[in-house]
């Protein structure tokens, strides 16, 4: 048997003063899904699993399994099992009385040996189950973890960064076994990770979180290629997106251009459905987010249809065997996202404003939950929008991060051609909402 789990504005407070470390969170997972649940440290993931496993009062909200009302319901009648980065082994049972003792605690009459063998078997660890956890390896002693929440053959498996201890490569290993465990069983998975590539690597479906506000929730492919907010694109993929402040100058009858400090990228005209909202941004500041793959060094010459040029300077490669990492500067200007590396964002109190009524309050507070607070850096923008003092914005060197063969004759100083490819152009606003590609995107079109 396997679970529905769906969360219903589920909110978590850990003081009754304290600040929501889990926000209005809505999300439904369907029986037999192996969800992720993807962002930095400290943005509620851990908190989130644990109201899920009955391990933590839900605040406000509903939890429903299979669509019945469950906030309630003590944590060994929701019939889940879980496991954790710390590998939680009782050190004076061996391996075997460790995975069945979950099986002894629920039915202390049957032989649990032949569901251990059973499990054993699927872990590849019958060798081990003589031993005590102190005689394994790191990698072992999470297999007989894994071991000890599949035996009992729960409706649910709840994983807390499971793989966080453990060096890359078994990390890499691991990962597919439990891709396979889950989806042999058949078993509902809600999958806790702060690394993008696990996530992408092992999500039906990946649920991205900043600061207790769920920004999105899709396919990997679907968070990757549209993701909703500057926060989400810069969150997901390696290298990092690139991400440059630009503005938007779109003169009357002229064709409209994103300045990039020093230079602009000319979009041509009629403008692509994609590039439709921009119109909105005259004037304005932007970020613009190029992945690795929106940007080749190239040639003007050699340019295929939709692809514009700007040219920049090699400032540092970062050799990687089959390919080089070019870092480029085409003197634009760095656009940073901080909650990336903070743990949380900071939350100014929203001030009351005076004769707004009470549900007109709650319905901005609401909104302004959904979206999360701005994402982005960049000031609002006045009206009308003063021209950019481009040398007084701070800028760093080496602001573009390109892939190139390693056989491309490159060195530091070097001028080198670029073509972006506007098909895989983002643009976000100055709340870090994407503008482009068009935000209605129905994301199924391009899977
Ligand atoms: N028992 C607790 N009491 C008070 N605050 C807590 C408790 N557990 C977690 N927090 C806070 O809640 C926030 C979310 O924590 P957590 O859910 O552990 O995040 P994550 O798992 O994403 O790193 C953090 O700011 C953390 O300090
Ligand atoms: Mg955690």
């Amino acid at each position: 048997m396997t679970r529905a789990i769906s969360l219903h504005d589920v909110s978590k407070t850990y003081t009754s003063k304290g600040p929501r470390v889990v926000d209005r969170l809505s999300l439904d997972i369907a029986p037999g899904e192996f969800l992720v649940l993807l962002g930095p440290s400290g943005c509620g993931k851990s908190t989130l699993l644990r109201m899920i496993a009955g391990l933590e009062e839900i605040t406000e909200g509903e939890l429903l399994l299979d669509g019945e009302y469950a906030n309630d319901l003590p944590p060994a009648g929701r019939d889940m099992a879980m496991v954790f980065q710390s590998f939680a082994l009782y050190p004076n049972m061996t391996c075997r009385d460790n995975i069945g003792f979950p099986l002894r605690i629920a039915t202390p009459a049957a032989d649990p040996r032949p569901h251990v063998d059973a499990t054993a078997r699927m872990l590849g660890i019958e060798d081990l189950l003589d031993r005590f956890p102190r005689q394994l390896s790191g990698g072992e002693r999470q297999r007989v973890a894994m071991g000890r929440a599949i035996a009992r053959r729960p409706s649910a498996f709840l994983m807390d960064e499971p793989l966080s201890n453990l060096d890359a490569k078994l990390r890499t290993h691991l990962r597919a076994e439990i891709s396979r465990l889950t989806r042999d069983l058949g078993v509902t998975t809600v999958y806790v990770t702060h690394d993008q590539s696990e996530a992408m690597s092992l999500g039906d479906r990946v649920a991205v979180l900043r600061g207790g506000v769920l920004q999105q929730v899709g396919t990997p492919r679907t968070v990757y290629a549209l993701p909703r907010n500057v926060f989400v694109a810069a969150f997901i993929g390696t290298p990092r997106i690139n991400l440059l402040r630009g503005l938007v100058r779109a003169p009357l009858g002229g064709a409209m251009t994103i300045r990039l400090g020093t230079q602009s990228l000319l979009l041509p005209e009629p403008l692509s459905r994609d590039h439709q909202l921009l119109r909105v941004q005259q004037g304005r500041e932007v970020v613009v987010g190029l992945r690795s793959e929106a940007v080749r060094i190239a040639a003007p010459s050699a340019a295929r249809p939709g692809e514009v040029p700007l040219t920049g300077v090699v400032e540092h490669l970062e050799f990687q065997g089959h390919e080089v990492l070019v870092h480029v500067d085409t003197g634009s200007s760095p656009a940073h996202v901080p909650e990336l590396e903070a743990a949380r964002p900071d939350r100014r109190p929203v001030r009351r404003r005076r004769r707004e009524s009470r549900v007109q309050e709650r319905l901005r507070e609401r909104a302004g939950a959904l979206r999360g607070a701005p994402v982005a850096v960049l000031d609002r923008p006045a009206e009308p929008a003063p021209p950019p003092p481009a040398a007084a914005q701070p800028r760093l060197p080496g602001d573009l991060v390109v892939r190139a063969t390693p056989d491309l004759a490159l060195r530091p100083g070097v001028q080198v051609p670029l073509l972006v490819d506007l098909a895989h152009l983002f643009v976000f606003d100055h709340h870090g909402e994407r503008v482009c590609p068009a935000p209605e995107r129905a994301p199924d079109l391009t899977e």
